[in-house]
């Protein structure tokens, strides 16, 4: 799951609440257009440079306020900034500003600015406010936990499990495109691509890239090579990251072609889940109580997942997009849909009061209860695994290996004994055009055996969550472990930024692999933008720079770790 909606969609509309302060606007419409754009793009610079709180929830409630005269003033303003700027090409600009900016100006319509949504808003989306904690309520379980409940024992064989994540293959991948281009998505064509490009885009892919339908299909020959695999999962994400161009129409066909190409390279069943780049636009799952349609995705893909599932589950995925399917005696999987706790999901800040959007925990908590009665043990399955870095990604965007993982599981306990992580060396993909070669897909490692170094575990134990604690314990204290830790995040393409104690990133790191709620805010802003009314501004720069925004998108050491700023400087890489 990545992040991708960058931050000046949303900040663009944030203006201060001045608007209403200053001198009688014109009367005629189109001057009147003129003159709140105007102000909606003066006060979102001073916004954006001032980072602080209260502009920011006054930005929120000044757009709030125009949306009520005109909503397309608001996207207008949005846009303009957004090419203005330079932050993005036009088209990515419009095509962002106006598939998402709707949804962002109806929840802003819902919201009870000055009643805490509004802080809550900036912390979540720019961290310009303080973590406001979240509102929680409770679902309860039908019965109480049973007493001296044991859990089963170990029967000693284990079976192989199939982890894929974030398919994200690009059926508009042309080798030999531009693969250095300045589109958040390369190694397509597009209308201003240069005739020589800088760096050509091999058949097999690119750091800067989505996947080539045949890297995917190349991936899932190799498995039977290394696993006897009993059945595989996939952890959401399969439309490439085009996310200005996604709409219903290419979630529903790129989702159709990869579930067919999946089909068509695996032997067992595949267990999926929605993750967020499933919606069209990206990330923007409506609730029953926000309005809007996410049917059409439900219904689709319960079409392409009844190859695998029964048909209740099929029935349960029209319903909820979410299900639970028994793939072997004694467990369950749940696959849930965690996109209505997603912070990129708009439609959710109109609404922060419903603590459970569309009942998915009630309906959670019944299938948890069901398989307790049934003792069944439970693996659940959704799109932001926490107890392990997510490396099963098969895209190499950005600036990784692709890669999957096998899972060795108890067939009596059902608990994990290892996770090996296989992947293959994106930058040697010019070399196997060259020789005919194909992917040199290999082990990266074993978590049993890389992590096993630093916490002991007994051959007969799992890699339980309280060992999997322990082992956050040691990237505390053992830097080289850390390292370790984080040359496997970016599956050994040796490609990310530093991540050490020392400029903080290990710390919120570590952070975020205990955090299992959106709510644990870990993570600080980190801007290179100094505050233009204090102390600490280098007058120098801010006269190169006088409105800061370029500054601020060319954040010269972009921290993947920052999940605030939509990770805009990683994805961009400026
Ligand atoms: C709102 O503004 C748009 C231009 O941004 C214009 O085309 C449209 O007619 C306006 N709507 C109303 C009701 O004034
Ligand atoms: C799969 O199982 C068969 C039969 O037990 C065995 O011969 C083969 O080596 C296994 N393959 C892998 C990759 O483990
Ligand atoms: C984790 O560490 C604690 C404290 O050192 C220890 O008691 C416990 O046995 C460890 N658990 C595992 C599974 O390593
Ligand atoms: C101020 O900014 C300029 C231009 O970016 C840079 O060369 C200089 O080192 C900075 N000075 C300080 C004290 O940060």
């Amino acid at each position: 799951m990545r992040i991708t909606i960058p931050t000046t969609v949303i900040l663009t509309l944030a203006v201060a609440s001045t608007v209403y302060a200053a001198p009688a606007a014109p009367t005629h419409q189109l001057e009147k257009r003129g003159w709140f754009t105007d102000k909606l793009k003066d006060l979102f610079t001073k916004a954006i440079k001032s980072l602080e709180c209260g502009a920011c929830v006054a930005a929120l409630v000044g757009a709030k306020d125009i949306s009520y005269l005109n909503k397309n003033w608001v996207l207008d303003a949005a846009a303009g900034m957004c090419t203005d700027f330079k932050v993005m090409p036009k088209d990515v600009c419009h095509g962002l500003v106006y598939s998402q900016g709707p949804v962002i100006v109806n929840a802003l319509m819902q919201a009870s600015l000055l009643s805490g949504d509004g802080k809550f808003m900036c912390h979540q989306i720019l961290g310009a406010c303080p973590s406001q904690g979240v509102q929680s309520g409770i679902v309860s379980f039908p019965k109480s936990k049973p007493a001296n409940a044991v859990a089963p024992a170990h029967s000693g064989q284990t079976v192989d499990i199939l982890h894929l994540s974030d398919w994200h293959v690009d059926d508009k991948y042309l080798p030999g495109a531009e693969a250095d281009c300045n589109r958040p998505l390369c190694c397509r064509k597009y209308d201003d691509s240069p005739v020589t490009p800088k760096r050509k885009a091999s058949s097999w892919g690119d750091y800067k890239c989505d996947s080539p339908v045949k890297l995917g299909e190349d991936l899932l020959k190799f498995v039977p090579k290394v696993a006897n695999v009993s059945f595989s999962i996939l952890t959401g994400d399969v439309p490439p990251h085009d996310v200005w161009l996604q709409n219903r129409e290419s979630v529903i066909r790129e989702e159709d072609a990869a579930y067919k190409t999946m089909a068509a390279g695996l032997s067992t069943n595949l267990y999926p889940t929605i993750g967020n780049h499933e919606a069209g636009p990206t990330n923007l799952f409506p609730t029953k109580a926000t309005g809007g349609d996410i049917q059409w995705l439900y219904d689709s893909l319960a079409d392409d997942w009844s190859r695998w599932l029964p048909a209740d589950a099929v029935n349960s995925v029209k319903n909820y997009g979410a299900y639970t399917v028994s793939p072997a005696p004694g467990l369950r999987i749940i696959s849930m849909n965690n996109n209505f706790c997603y912070t990129m999901n708009f439609y959710l800040y109109g609404k922060t009061k419903d603590y459970d959007p569309n009942g998915e925990l009630k309906w959670l908590v019944a299938q948890l209860q069901a398989a307790e009665d049934a003792g069944e043990r439970v693996s659940s399955s959704a799109t932001r695994p926490t107890l392990l870095p997510s490396s099963s990604l098969v895209t190499p965007y950005t600036d990784i290996n692709p890669g999957f993982r096998i899972y060795k599981v108890d067939t009596k306990s059902w608990n994990v004994f290892d996770a090996e992580t296989y992947v293959a060396d994106m930058n040697l993909a010019p070399s196997w055009d060259a020789t005919g070669a194909t992917p040199n897909w290999h082990l990266e490692y074993s978590a049993r055996q890389a992590y096993g170094a630093y916490v002991p575990v007994a051959p007969t134990a799992p890699l339980s969550a309280s060992w999997w604690h322990n082992v956050t314990s040691t990237f505390e204290t053992n830097q080289q472990a850390f390292q370790n830790y984080w040359t496997f995040r970016g599956k050994s393409a040796n490609r990310l930024p530093a991540c050490t104690a020392a400029n903080g990133c290990a710390k919120e790191t570590i952070c975020n692999l205990r955090a299992g709620k959106s709510s644990d805010a870990c993570s600080e802003i980190h801007f290179s933008v100094k505050r233009d009314d204090e102390h600490g501004e280098n007058m120098s720069a801010a006269a190169a720079d006088p409105t800061g925004l370029h500054s601020l998108y060319k954040r010269a050491d972009p921290k993947p770790w920052n999940k605030k700023l939509c990770g805009l400087g990683a994805q961009f890489n400026l």
